[in-house]
């Protein structure tokens, strides 16, 4: 069935519910190139202001999905499961837990992205590592899969096709935030993958897309409800992002605090929600009863983090880059750290050179921000608070100007309002 696209903008305009075959249409027309971008545009628009309901959400994702091709891995001898973040600053969360859930015979297939803006991207982060390849054959990512159990690689471009070309262009028209957007755009990934159970990380805090609780409740609540009716397993953890996760930004800088997860070390927090997720991972796959926390102990997780880096050519034992110039910033006074924001820390260690502006550019493996103090620290005037890294010393200017209010210390004693990693589950 054919329409025109402004009966279709027009009643969306209106607040009109969108039908199935509209929905069809305009999404298959739009890969087509037949809905011109501005069409669409005012389309995102329409739906940005007067929002979908279950249904046509639920519609969008599966159009959405018909736009490209579908993995399947049930010819797998193992569950599958996997886990999506809505991104966050020193999110290095994939590279533990892929192997750590791989130990108990779940297998993971994690198809990431490169970073844009201030959040760092899984691939580049890999990419550290010499050696290591991202791009893998779907035959490749099977074999890896039966073998080693975990994959990181990247999404191949025939996965959901219509919402590459969408999210391009929601990005230049204002009309990102919109949370059906948001939630078909990720779980139409997520189902065309193949996954058997995903856990959905919501990040909510500075540092995040979703600044509020309620927003980003709302958003895990409308994928949670994608995922399972789509036959997925789907849970939702809402964590949070106001200040960053572990002691480092930057993408050598993670490989190497992952690492210490791997040996049985880390930061806290890092360690938490590693295991946090692994549980939740397992439990959705049919594998509730383990010891996750042990499996980072006794050195099994570090061995199948080994046997993924390999497998894609990577050499796990290599030294990694490190930046040619470091400068610290110093606690301006004695008491109590307050702040660490996160989005300020990400934006620094972004113009250090460990982010892109353009998806083009390249990235700087060594650069970006590593921490010495988190929130409730009590610190001496003249202490190190963070390390800045770059290759390129002229950036170290605007990244100390994009830390201005983000570092905050207060007289001592100050109470600190840390909110716990885990803010809420959402299960469907
Ligand atoms: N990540 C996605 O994949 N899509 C969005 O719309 C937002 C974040």
């Amino acid at each position: 069935m054919s329409f025109d696209a402004v009966d279709v903008i027009v009643a969306k305009r209106d607040g009109h519910q969108l039908t199935d075959a509209q929905i069809d249409w305009v999404v298959d027309a739009y890969t087509r190139g037949v809905v011109a971008d501005e069409q669409m545009s005012a389309l995102t628009m329409a739906i940005l202001l007067n929002g979908m309901n279950r249904a046509e959400i639920a519609r969008w994702t599966a159009a959405m999905i018909a736009s490209g091709e579908r993995m399947d891995f049930s010819g797998l001898s193992r569950p599958t499961a996997d886990k999506h973040s809505t991104g966050g600053v020193g999110d290095k969360i994939t590279l533990p837990l892929a192997p750590l859930v791989a130990v108990f015979g779940v297998a993971v297939p994690q198809l990431s992205g490169r970073g844009l803006g201030h959040t760092g991207g899984t691939l580049d982060k890999l990419e550290s590592i010499p050696g290591w390849r991202a791009e893998l054959s779907n035959a490749e990512m099977m074999a890896q899969l039966d073998e080693v159990g975990a994959v990181i690689c990247q999404a191949g471009a025939g996965l959901a096709p219509a919402d590459r070309k969408l999210y391009s262009l929601r990005d230049v028209t204002g009309t990102v935030e919109s949370i059906p957007m948001i939630a078909a755009s990720i779980m139409s990934k997520k189902i065309a993958e193949g996954t058997g159970a995903l856990v959905l990380d919501v990040k909510v805090g500075s540092g995040a897309f979703m600044k509020d609780l309620d927003r980003a409740r709302e958003l895990a609540r409308t994928m949670v409800e994608l995922g399972t009716d789509a036959g997925v397993k789907t849970v939702a953890l809402l964590t949070d992002m106001s200040t960053p996760l572990g002691l480092t930004a930057g993408n050598a800088l993670e490989v190497r605090e992952s690492v210490e997860v791997l040996a049985g070390g880390g930061p806290a927090d890092v360690v938490e929600l590693t295991v946090a997720l692994a549980r939740e991972m397992l439990a959705a796959a049919g594998r509730p009863d383990v010891d996750v926390a042990a499996a980072l102990a006794d050195g099994r997780a570090m061995d199948a983090w080994k046997r993924m880096i390999e497998a894609q050519g990577g050499d796990a034992g290599a030294t990694l880059p490190v930046a040619r110039e470091t400068e610290q910033v110093l606690a301006e006074a004695d008491g109590t750290v307050t702040v660490l924001d996160a989005y300020a820390i990400g934006i620094a260690a972004w113009r250090l050179g460990a982010g892109r502006a353009r998806k083009e550019d390249p990235v700087q493996a060594g650069a970006g921000v590593e921490l010495h103090a988190r929130p409730g620290d009590i610190v001496r005037a003249g202490q190190p608070l963070l390390t800045l890294h770059t290759d390129t010393p002229e950036r170290f200017e605007r990244a100390r100007e994009a830390l201005v209010g983000g570092v905050v210390i207060a007289p001592t004693g100050t109470p600190v309002g840390v909110r716990p990693l885990v803010i809420d589950r959402i299960e469907g």
